[in-house]
């Protein structure tokens, strides 16, 4: 076999072994992206969801010194579990809050599912 065309012939076999490789690794799954991240009915908690969504949608009236914390005064989590009945049946029930917004219905059925499991803070 002439010299050069034997120095062809592995750059050859080289380049078709590395294409291969790298076929290989595109053709593999994508890896999973870490689990947990999502709040569903399953894992809604006050501190993944819950807090944070009566912080945006209550805590301009019943933040404690707003004008409605008379009636309700939102400080946290246990001022949340401590009138957990009276809040559902506001929020969900009659829906008469919040005044001057809404809740999607994703955040109501989450909202609704917090309940049911009994207002996990975790
Ligand atoms: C724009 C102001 C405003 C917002 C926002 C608001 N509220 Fe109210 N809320 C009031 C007022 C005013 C009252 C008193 C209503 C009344 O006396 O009829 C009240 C009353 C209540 C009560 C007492 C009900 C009872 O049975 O005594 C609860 C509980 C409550 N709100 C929960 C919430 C929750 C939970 C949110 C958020 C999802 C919210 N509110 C958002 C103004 C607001």
């Amino acid at each position: 076999m002439n010299k050069y065309l034997f120095v062809y012939f592995n750059i050859f076999l080289l380049w078709g072994l590395l294409y291969s490789c790298s076929k290989d690794q595109a053709a593999s799954p994508e890896p999973e992206p870490p689990e947990g991240n999502e709040v569903t009915v399953e894992n809604v908690s006050y501190n993944n969801f819950v807090g944070a969504l009566f912080e945006s949608k209550c805590g301009s009236c019943h933040a404690s010194g707003g004008g409605a914390s008379g009636r309700w005064t939102f400080s946290g989590y246990t001022s949340v579990r401590d009138n957990a009945s009276r809040i559902n049946n506001v929020v969900l029930v009659t829906r008469t809050m919040p005044i001057g917004g809404t809740l999607t219905t994703n955040e109501r059925s989450l909202l609704q599912a917090w309940f049911d499991r009994n207002t996990p803070e975790d």
